[in-house]
């Protein structure tokens, strides 16, 4: 049937028709807040490539960590900057860690609110490399071991689910027998199974301070003009214990969720990055676009194109504007 007997326009009509037949809604229960939290402060102190995000002392972890949770938002995702960095990252095994310390503050506050750790080397090496370098080059082999360390420290502090961001072939294997083996049975593994080598992440680096001091990513993340090969790597991070897959970031690559969301039967996250996060809002201080209208068509976006969970530096204030 076509015009004039189909008239689309019909069920557009009023605020409550609108509402009655919208396909996708956007709810806090699927949002995940960032929250970085940094060893060398002792205020918040504003993280300037991301207006309105800050990196946080430990004393003020679990006061944010709950207004999420009171927001509606249950999980938050936690970021460290440790005092020293050194060559193999080995401030983020320590039992009294920034991110270890910070997962026991918020889960002594607050037992009810899902803390997920990110579980990398960057923010921990002085090189910047998401592992282990031998001769200029990121050993993967070399890295699963501490890697699979981190995991088991952050779940000895509490952690309830682990999100190793790294890229190496085989971590989350590594991760999930190591668990395992420590007792963390029932220790979630969030994977960023599909991490694209992105210009989108250039904001995020300035706020824990790692940027790569040497070469780029490109050995280990993957290529932009892939599609296929996303599929490969969710399907053997899901082979190898994973419990959520991830696809980062998210505006770029939409297509890649949709065909995640088709492909496999898991809760599929997408990570709305810090690029993505801070080009809205320079826009919105440059009155080039109403901030609230353009945040939420963006998240819509992400559910529509098939995303269970968006991982959003905007979540508190999405949150506040569907409440
Ligand atoms: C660490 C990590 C990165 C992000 C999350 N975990 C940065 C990177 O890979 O360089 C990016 C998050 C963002 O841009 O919001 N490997």
């Amino acid at each position: 049937m076509t015009f004039p007997i189909s008239r689309p326009r019909r069920l557009r009509k009023s605020e409550s028709l609108r509402r009655l037949v919208r396909e996708t809604r956007l709810h806090p229960s699927n949002l995940i807040y960032p929250l970085f939290v940094s060893e060398i402060i002792n205020e918040a102190a504003p993280i300037k490539s991301m207006p309105g995000i800050y990196n946080y002392p430990l004393k003020d972890i679990a006061g944010k960590a709950d207004e999420a949770f009171k927001l509606g938002i249950p999980a938050v995702l936690l970021f460290g900057t440790p005092a020293k960095k050194d060559s193999t990252g080995s401030m983020s095994l320590k039992a009294d860690g920034i991110i270890q310390k910070a997962v026991s503050e918020i889960k002594t506050h607050n037992p009810e609110i899902v803390v997920i750790t990110d579980v990398c080397l960057c923010g921990y090496t002085d090189h910047g490399h998401c592992g282990i370098v031998k001769d200029n080059e990121v050993d993967n082999d070399a890295t699963l071991e501490i890697l699979a360390c981190q995991a088991v420290s952050h779940a000895n502090a509490g952690a309830d689910i682990v999100a190793p961001s790294d890229m190496m072939d085989g971590r989350v294997g590594a991760i999930r027998s190591a668990l395992d083996e420590n007792g963390f049975t029932d220790t979630i593994i969030m994977a960023y199974s599909a991490k694209y080598c992105s210009a989108f992440y250039g904001p995020f680096r300035d706020a824990v301070d790692s940027a790569p001091q040497f070469g780029d990513r490109q050995t280990y993340q993957m290529d932009p003009a892939n599609a296929i090969e996303a599929l490969k790597e969710i399907e053997l991070d899901l082979a190898e214990g994973a419990d959520i897959v991830m696809v980062k970031p998210a505006l770029s690559y939409l297509d890649i969720i949709a065909a995640a969301r088709s492909e496999f039967a898991v809760p599929v996250a997408a990570y709305n990055v810090s690029g993505e996060y801070s080009m809205v809002k320079v826009a919105a201080q440059n009155n080039l676009a109403d901030e609230k209208r353009l945040t939420l068509e963006i998240l819509n976006s992400i559910k529509r194109a098939g995303a269970d969970i968006i991982i959003t530096y905007h979540a508190l204030d999405a949150a506040r504007w569907l409440g």
